[in-house]
């Protein structure tokens, strides 16, 4: 499976498509981000249009078949990392540097009137295929918004933080965020 080539979304009896982000999603994508997470955890237009443009990213978008190329309906900001870094509200998606490498979810929406139809899972899905073709084993995230029990269900487990540059990075979620960890 390519990131570069669009593929079907055969679960679903919507035409829909799997897709790479591009920068120019920028808009989109903020735009089901506001839908979907509180003020607390918006971030800006330059630091998600600069993400969308580095080489190490992995992002993936859901669009409608027959639009593929414009609007967008749910999508998986994610990228190559290093084992235990977070990647703070707001902060840029820092290369890895030389080793292991981890597949870093960083924020995943799903537009409210097309949720429940594992339209997230299936991005989740694909991304991992993408880490095992790579030869990543391990993935993590931030959990917010109560969204622990959802990330369990996906195989990740909460995984202690030891290091105080990265635990000050989870602080920057507040209250209730924790991070999360799995074997691929
Ligand atoms: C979380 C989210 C991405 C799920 O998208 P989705 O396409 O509806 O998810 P799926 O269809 O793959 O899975 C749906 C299942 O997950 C459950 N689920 C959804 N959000 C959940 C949450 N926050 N906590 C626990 N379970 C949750 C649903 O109840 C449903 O359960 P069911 O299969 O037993 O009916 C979507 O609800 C969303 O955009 N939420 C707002 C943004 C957010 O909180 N993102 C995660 C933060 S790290």
């Amino acid at each position: 499976m390519s990131l570069n080539a669009a593929m079907p979304f055969s679960q679903l009896a919507l035409p829909l498509t799997v897709r790479p982000l591009r920068p120019d999603d920028v808009e989109h994508l903020l735009h089901i981000q506001t839908i979907c997470y509180g003020a607390e955890f918006l971030e800006s237009k330059a630091i998600f249009a600069q993400r969308l443009a580095c080489r190490h990213h992995c992002s993936i978008g859901v669009a409608y078949a027959h639009q593929a190329q414009t609007s967008l309906l749910a999508y998986l900001a994610a990228y190559w990392s290093s084992p235990g870094k977070i990647t703070p509200l707001n902060g840029p998606f820092t290369p890895p540097v030389v080793g292991e490498q981890v597949l870093y979810l960083h924020d995943m929406s799903v537009l409210p009137e097309l949720a429940g139809q594992g339209i997230a899972s299936h991005l989740v899905q694909h991304v991992f295929q993408q880490a095992r073709e790579r030869g990543v084993r391990q993935a993590a995230l931030v959990s917010v918004q109560g969204s622990q029990a959802y990330w369990e269900r996906q195989g990740f487990s909460v995984t202690n933080v030891n290091d105080a540059q990265q635990f000050k990075h989870l602080q920057s979620y507040g209250e209730g965020a924790c991070y999360m960890s799995l074997q691929l």
